[in-house]
């Protein structure tokens, strides 16, 4: 399934023959990076991360491939304007709740007609219109997962032009996700009784987490105030 978000998201940079720099805005281990090596040649990514277990891990795993990750926030990054041919943020935004730093940085460190793409959950309405069980499970979930807060999509669309983005699509893939955010309650089951069969221990921070992903499923059953998305936009 994670597979497949790269997919999608790499077909929708439209990525041709030509040497091509990407940059991943919230990288974690890189997997993105990997994933797109894999399948274009003609690809230097970089990506970037505040966490310095993720630099770590993730250097390794790109040793001797055409990538590299740097402790920068994506926020305000040391890249010169018009350096990358596209930029990908999954899931990563929505730790600085959506704010439009985050989509300005992306906006002058790509080359002009370049592509950012986002995947990522947003509400459908305002906040302050939420129902008492979407309230909950989005305090909740914003808690677990150290989320500032998520925008309401369409917001977020004239946030993007506002900064000067051009034709910016909006789908919702939501009944795409459906299948991966049903497993989770198996996959939390499964993961915190591995980790007890073998560390005899679940950490505070990966309780906290595994909560997090309930949240999410419950999020995701409040199919009017939340959607995930992917949003294409043109520099
Ligand atoms: C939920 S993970 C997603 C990782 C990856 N994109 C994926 O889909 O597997 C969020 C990532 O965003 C990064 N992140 C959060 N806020 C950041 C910031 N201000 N600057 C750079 N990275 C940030 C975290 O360090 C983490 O790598």
């Amino acid at each position: 399934m994670l597979n497949e978000m790269n997919r999608q998201v790499m077909k929708r940079l439209n990525i041709d023959s030509n040497k091509h720099r990407l940059v991943d805005l919230g990288c974690g281990m890189g997997a993105t990076m990997r994933y797109a090596l894999k399948q274009f040649k003609n690809l230097i990514t970089y990506g970037v991360t505040l966490s310095e277990f993720q630099l770590k891990q993730g250097n390794e795993l790109l040793r001797g491939k055409n990538g590299i990750i740097l402790k920068e926030n994506y926020n305000e990054t040391s890249f010169q304007s018009d350096t990358f041919d596209s930029a990908v943020a999954i899931e990563s935004f929505c730790h600085s709740g959506h704010d439009k730093k985050s989509i300005q940085e992306a906006f002058r460190i790509l080359k002009p007609k370049g592509k950012l793409v986002i995947a990522d959950a947003f509400l459908k309405k305002d906040n302050s219109q939420l129902c008492f069980g979407s309230h909950f499970a989005y305090q909740k979930l914003c808690n677990h997962w150290s989320l500032e807060k998520l925008e309401q999509i369409h917001k977020y669309e004239q946030l993007l032009k506002d900064v000067g983005f051009k034709d910016v699509s909006i789908e919702n893939i939501s009944l795409r996700v459906a299948p991966s955010v049903l497993h989770v309650p198996f996959a939390i089951i499964g993961f915190a009784l591995q980790k007890i069969r073998t560390t005899k221990s679940l950490k505070r921070e990966s309780l906290h987490n595994l909560k997090g992903s309930f949240y999410a499923l419950l999020s995701g059953l409040h199919m009017k105030s939340f959607g995930y998305y992917i949003i294409t936009a043109t520099k």
